[in-house]
């Protein structure tokens, strides 16, 4: 696997704590998207760390192809 998988065409709303890490899926496998469940693995890729910088919703990437990290970048919009 050298690509993620596109869990899905639009980012995932979280409500985070600040101070609070979560860990991103980069791969696209996980059912709890968009965090890691563990589906990554021998598949190359590993969750990413994220910790909460304040209390509110962050709109984390689900599509896997941001160039912002784990947060969306509106790359979706691009995806056929
Ligand atoms: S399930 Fe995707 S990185 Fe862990």
């Amino acid at each position: 696997m050298t690509k993620p998988k596109i869990a899905q065409k639009s980012p995932a709303p979280v409500q985070v704590v600040a101070g609070k890490t979560y860990y991103w899926c980069s791969c696209g496998e996980s059912k709890s998207q968009p965090f890691c469940d563990g589906s990554h693995k021998g598949s190359g890729f590993s969750p990413v760390p994220y910790t909460g910088e304040k209390d509110g919703i962050v709109y984390f990437c689900a599509c896997k192809q941001s160039s912002n990290g784990v947060l969306c970048d509106g790359s979706h919009k691009a995806l056929s």
